[in-house]
Order: C-alpha cells, then structure tokens, then sequence
C-alpha cells in the first residue's frame, strides 16, 4: 500500500499530459499538491511556471489595488468585470495603498529586463495575487493569465452559483517570442458591424494578440468614409445580398437592390481604434491596391484604364478571375487601377492622408496581391507610361506603381507594407513584407532586409477549412488544427532580426456573420497564438490539444463558437489490387474510436468499430463515421458518398 502511495504521483505524472512546464511539475510533486489534470490549461503556453502549494480562494468582497495610470484604465475594468459578473461578488478598486489588498497590479520602478515591454510576473500566493510588468500591457497579459487559472465558469455572462473560485498557487514569468502578434480580419468581403470587431477584439486578447489588420477595402466592398470621396461608401460599400458558394453566384441583374454591406464612418473608426488601443491591439488598415480594387473603381470610374469601367459595380461574388492558368490571375473584368493615371495617386494621396491621420500604428498596408494585369498588357496609356520610365516588363508597371504608393505612405510619416507579391518586380528596401504564399517568401525577404511578418497560407490562412470538404463550408484549402500547430514564424537558418511576427488571416469569402468567423478562428487561433507568444521549445502539440480542450468548456461558456472539426474523422481511400476500395480512417488527435455504418442508419459506439481498412459493400451509397472518447460521442456524424470516395480513389 505504502508502496502504491508512493508511485501514485507518478504514475499521475505519466497521464497528466497537460501539467504545464516541466518546472511546474516537479514544483508540484514536490509538495505533494494535489492536481487536477485540468487546472492548469493556459493558452499561450508562458515561458516559466512553477506550481506552489495550496489555493487562493477569491473573497466575496475583492479589492484590487492599482496605481494611477490612465493605461491601466481597461485591464482594470476588464478584471473588474470578469471578477465581478461570474461570482456575484463586490469588486472594488483602490488606489492608494490598502492593508492586505486581494490582488495587486503593480507597475514596476526599476525595469525587469526580462520581461521587455509586454512580459509579466504574476504570483498567486494562497492570501493574495500579485501582477507585476514594467509596462500597463504586460499587466494585461498577466491579468489574462489569472483569468485562465480560475475556474472556466469565470467566462460566464451571469452568476453562476455553487462554484469554488480558487486558483491554483503558482509564480509565472511569462513574455512574448515575437512582437508581432496578429489576426486579419477581413471586413470588406463581407461587412462585419462595429460592435462585431470589437466582439472579435474580445476574443483575441484573451490569448495575448496584439495586432488586428483590418482588410478594408476589396472587389466587394469600400468599408471607411473618406471625406471628399463620398461615392466609395454611397456606391463601393453595397453590394447585392447572395447566399450560398461565395464566386459562384448568378451575375447580379441590372434591377436587384445593392443594399448588402456597410462601412465604417471616421467616428466609428476612432471609436474603433480607441477601443482596440485600450486593449493593447493596434489596428493595421489595408487598402488593398491595385488589384482588388473593383469597389473603389465602381464608385469612380476615371480610376481605372478600362473605359468599360464606367459600366462596373461592386462584386456580389460572381466571378470576375480567371484562376485555371494559376497566378497572376486574368481580369474577367478589370479590377486594377491605373498605374498610369496620375488621378489614381492623387486619389490615394486624399486616401492615405486620411487614413494615417485616424490610425496611429506606425504601418500602412496597401495590398499588391494577385494583380490581374493583363487590361494593362493591351492599354495605350500603361504602354506609353513603359516608354516614358523605362520599364521593360509588366511586373516592372507594378513595381513603378508601388515605389509611387510608398512615396505616398512615408509622405505621411507611416512605413509601406504589402503582400509578398511586391518583390518581385522590386520594391523599395524600406518596404516592409508580409509573406503569405509560402515561408520561402518571407525568409527570402528577409534576407534582402525587408521588415517581414509571417502569414503563410499552409499554416496560417484560417478562411480554409478545417476538416473534410464534406462537413466544412467549402473553401478551395484545408489547413487541420495540428499542421496550424506545426507553424514556426522563425524557422532554424532565417533572418530572425527582420522577422517581426506572424498572424492568421481571415478571409471571409465564405464568412457570412460573426458566428462563422469565430468558428474559423478559434481553435487555430490558440495554435498560432502559442505559436508566436511562447518558446518555441515548449510547443507540443499533445499538451497543446489537451489545454485546447479546457478552453472549447471557456468557449462554451463565454458563448464564442469554435470548431470542433479536430476531432472528426479523416478519410484516405485508395484502390486496392483488385480495383475496389479501401478505405482508411484516422483522427487527428489521440484516444478517440471510430465507430461506422454503410446500411444508411446512424453509428454509434455499439457498431461496428473502425480498426482496419474499409471496402464498401456492393451497392452502399454511403459511409456514416463518429467519433467516440470511451463511450461518449464527441466528433460530428459523418457522411461520406461512395460516390464522393470514387472520385478521390481515381479511375477504376
Ligand atoms: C492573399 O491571400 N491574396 C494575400
């Protein structure tokens, strides 16, 4: 018996697979602490935790006790609330020095040179919480990390009775990889309200975001006032409502109502930024030129080469490109503006001049992606402008167009950004570069000594599906929760002093509401975000998933949707020698059993279990998968058509 006491820890420790540092588990054993294999789940995973002994248990009556800092001002209110809403309890701020205050948020006088501007040191102790940083920021992320420490009913709306708010004790010192931290969300596809970017700043703070690109303008939609230019918001900011596969739609008819859409007034961005600011997020803006300018160009036509432009409106997601020689895509319609035109750069001087004046981030991004050149091959002025500058190549009309772009952002005081594509006709060395086709992009930018942030497509793109085509919204990519995991933005031989950071880019095509959007977004946003807060040599994805686990009950609590595609099944098929199918299926995560059908009826854990591959009877139309954790449904029912494996086994 005594014996059994003894490996009883560890034999614990060898399935706590989601005790968080290696430190905080033999700080743990040490003390014989009890653990609950759950308690500890924080997202991003911080650089030091060490496990102490004993709880704290939050008072009915909490007094938090803060300097004077108008910064301070939101992490504040933030704590204030989530302490209060949840327990029902009194929660009061002090600001001079109290006796024995319940948690103490303290900036420091003498700099801790760890912990840089955004780095913390929280210590819960059994009577009191201390949160000490040099910078009001960091204190925010310390008061993200106390948050997660107590229990997930802390994410209630309402006060939830019966429960133990404690928190387990533990000293953490915790700072950022990168100082790029970022999520696009792109709100020119379709329109998202004011208070729903807000809601998805809400969100992404929790786990330690710091930067939101908004995608502000594209082929469906102009989403900010600029004075001067009223046509963009009364004509580029509408559009026709379609419902379905976004660029499959019917071409609108000349009658149909363009009241689909919105934008932003200079007001409402402010407030925007203002609120964003609060909450340790700068916005980035994005106009994305000279490609994907169609909304721009339906509210003045004079913008483009084309003289057929006059005929243009904003896209309702009809198609307007040409993808099947690959990229540079062909213009069905001509969504460019003119490189030649000098209306467009005085055009996007008033633009620019108004931008930089409401959003103070220091970066300016103004696209350059998937320009469809060829209405410039065959036009007249783009051909005279090649003789007059000397430029010998199309690509080279691009590059002429973004050094005059980048002249107009450093005329504001703001540093020029865009998509990687701008390389290649050469760009300025002051450009700074976001890499999203590949890594190879960014590395190589890099290298040449441009600024570069991270947004590779195969780990960071989260407008692709998540699971199989078959259950997922259709996107034309998929990128599972494990692979975002594998996303290194600093990869072992790269230039790290030029890599600022990455982020994850929400495209929202398919994105109709603010639903959708968090769906697409977390869980993989919690995999990126560890990805550029944490060491890279705590990444691991099965501590990852099992901490991922207990924030989808935060999720489900704090009403923000998720997908739960990681546990669904995934299907390979391939042709077996005597020409049938086989059928092989496997799950992303660990420990789950598949259970399926092919006679039409739903599996459940009383079927036939999955264990080696499958071939189809004879005349089955279809197989129904679920995934089980022991005897508890936890993956969606499948249903996959033979006819669909058919088709992906190839030819019979
Ligand atoms: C992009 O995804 N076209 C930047």
């Amino acid at each position: 018996m005594k014996y059994i006491l003894r490996i009883l820890p560890f034999l614990f420790f060898a399935l706590n697979i989601s005790a968080q540092t290696i430190e905080g588990i033999t700080e743990t054993f040490a003390n014989s602490e009890s653990i609950s294999s759950n308690e500890i789940a924080i997202i991003p995973e911080p650089v030091r935790l060490v496990k102490q002994t004993g709880h704290f248990i939050l008072p009915h009556i909490i007094t938090i006790q803060v300097g004077k800092s108008p910064e301070l001002k939101q992490t504040v209110a933030f704590l204030k609330e989530r302490l209060s809403i949840p327990t029902g309890y009194d929660v009061n701020v002090v600001n001079p020095p109290v006796a024995n205050p319940t948690i103490k948020l303290i900036i420091n006088e003498e700099e801790d040179t760890t912990l840089g501007n955004e780095g913390y040191h929280l210590t819960v102790g059994v009577k009191q919480v201390v949160i000490r940083a040099n910078k009001p920021a960091g204190l925010f992320y310390g008061v993200q990390t106390l948050v997660q420490l107590l229990p997930k009913e802390i994410e209630s709306k309402e006060e939830v009775k019966n429960i133990k708010w404690t928190a387990p004790c533990v000293d953490v010192t915790d700072y950022p990889r990168l100082g790029w931290r970022g999520l696009m969300f792109d709100v020119a596809r379709h329109f998202f309200t004011k208070a729903e970017v807000k809601q998805y700043i809400d969100a992404m703070v929790r786990y330690k975001y710091n930067i939101l690109h908004l995608h502000l303008a594209d082929d469906e939609g102009w989403r900010i006032e600029i004075k001067g230019l009223p046509k963009l918001t009364e004509v580029g900011a509408w559009n026709v409502k379609r419902i379905g596969t976004f660029g499959d739609f019917i071409p609108p008819k000349a009658d149909e109502p363009r009241n689909y859409g919105g934008f932003y007034t200079q007001e409402d961005i402010k407030e925007l930024v203002a609120y964003a600011k609060d909450r340790f997020v700068d916005i980035m803006p994005e106009i994305d030129v000279p490609g994907h300018s169609l909304a721009a160009i339906a509210s003045y036509p004079e913008l483009s080469c084309t003289p057929d432009a006059v005929n243009y409106k904003v896209r309702s997601g009809e198609k307007i490109m040409d993808w099947s020689r690959g990229a540079p895509p062909l213009g069905l319609v001509d969504n460019t503006l003119c490189p030649a035109n000098e209306k467009v750069y005085v055009f996007l001087d008033t633009v620019f001049s108004q931008i930089a004046k409401l959003f103070p981030f220091q970066y300016i991004h103004v696209g350059g992606d998937e320009v469809a050149r060829n209405f410039w091959e065959k036009n007249d002025q783009v051909k005279e402008l090649m003789k007059r500058e000397g430029l010998k190549t199309i690509p080279d009309v691009q590059a002429y167009f973004e050094k005059r772009v980048e002249q107009i952002i450093v005329s504001k005081g703001k540093k020029f950004m865009a998509w990687d594509e701008v390389l290649e006709g050469g760009v300025s060395q002051s450009a700074a570069v976001m890499s999203w086709r590949n890594m190879q992009h960014g590395l190589d930018a890099a290298n040449a000594g441009h600024e570069v942030v991270m947004t590779p497509t195969q780990y960071a793109y989260i407008d692709y599906m998540q699971a199989d085509a078959i259950t997922e919204p259709k996107v034309y990519a998929s990128l599972r929760l494990s692979k975002s995991y594998e996303f290194d933005p600093v990869p072992e031989g790269a230039n790290a002093k030029f890599i600022k950071g990455a982020q994850a880019n929400l495209w929202t095509e398919q994105v109709f509401n603010i639903r959708q959007a968090e769906y697409m977004t977390w869980p993989r946003g919690f995999a990126i975000a560890e990805s550029v807060w944490s060491p890279k040599e705590k990444k691991n994805w099965t501590n990852f998933f099992t901490r991922t686990e207990q924030h989808f009950k935060r999720l489900d609590i704090a009403e923000t949707k998720y997908a739960p595609s990681v546990y669904d099944p995934i299907f390979n098929v391939k042709r077996s020698a005597d020409r049938n199918l086989a059928i092989s299926l496997s799950t992303e995560v660990e420990g789950l059993d598949m259970y399926y059908s092919f006679d039409n009826s739903f599996p459940d854990h009383f079927y036939p279990k999955y264990t080696t591959p499958l071939v189809p009877p004879i005349d089955a139309k279809v197989l129904k998968v679920i995934t089980y954790r022991g005897k508890t449904p936890i993956g969606r029912m499948m249903n996959m058509p033979i006819e669909e494996l058919e088709k992906r086994a190839g030819k019979r």
